[in-house]
């Protein structure tokens, strides 16, 4: 079965307890059921990951080189300077879209650029949960069915 990685970055495994007025009461849970019920007609599996430090992050890239179709990855504040992961992601043979809850444009400057973002097939921010939906939906689009 193919498998989808959906990488989540530092906080936002407490999603929904967190600033829920920035990044809405869904929880991580929610968001992989979502993301789940959107791929299952292709029959993905979706694995998630998420961690608060940027070497696990890392290592979850490596080990979806075999055997993922493509990858969710909301990096957190790792797309701020998150040169290892970027690294990681360059070196990944599949298509990643990044996805932000926030609008981060619409917030301080520091969230204004994101290390990832050049090398995702797109990027999504500032829809809540709706955006990890969307995200899938466009893996669904890009990747060809096998
Ligand atoms: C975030 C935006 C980042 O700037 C922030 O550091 C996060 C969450 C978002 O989903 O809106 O942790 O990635």
């Amino acid at each position: 079965m193919s498998e989808l990685l959906l990488l989540n970055g530092p906080n936002l495994g407490i999603l929904g307890r967190r600033e829920p007025e920035v990044y809405g009461t869904d929880t991580l849970a929610d968001v992989e059921a979502a993301v789940a019920a959107e791929v299952a007609g292709r029959g993905w599996k979706v694995v998630s990951v998420q961690r608060e430090s940027e070497g696990q992050l890392i290592e979850a890239v490596q080990d979806a080189w075999d055997g993922s179709v493509g990858a969710i990855v909301n990096p957190g504040a790792l797309m701020i300077a998150g040169w290892g992961l970027r690294d990681a992601l360059a070196a990944y043979p599949r298509p990643f879209v990044e996805v932000h809850l926030s609008n981060v444009w619409a917030r301080e400057s520091f969230r204004h650029e994101s290390v990832l973002a050049p090398l995702a097939s797109g990027v999504i921010v500032g829809l809540g949960a709706l955006g990890y939906r969307l995200a899938a939906q466009a893996l669904l689009a890009k990747v060809p069915a096998s």
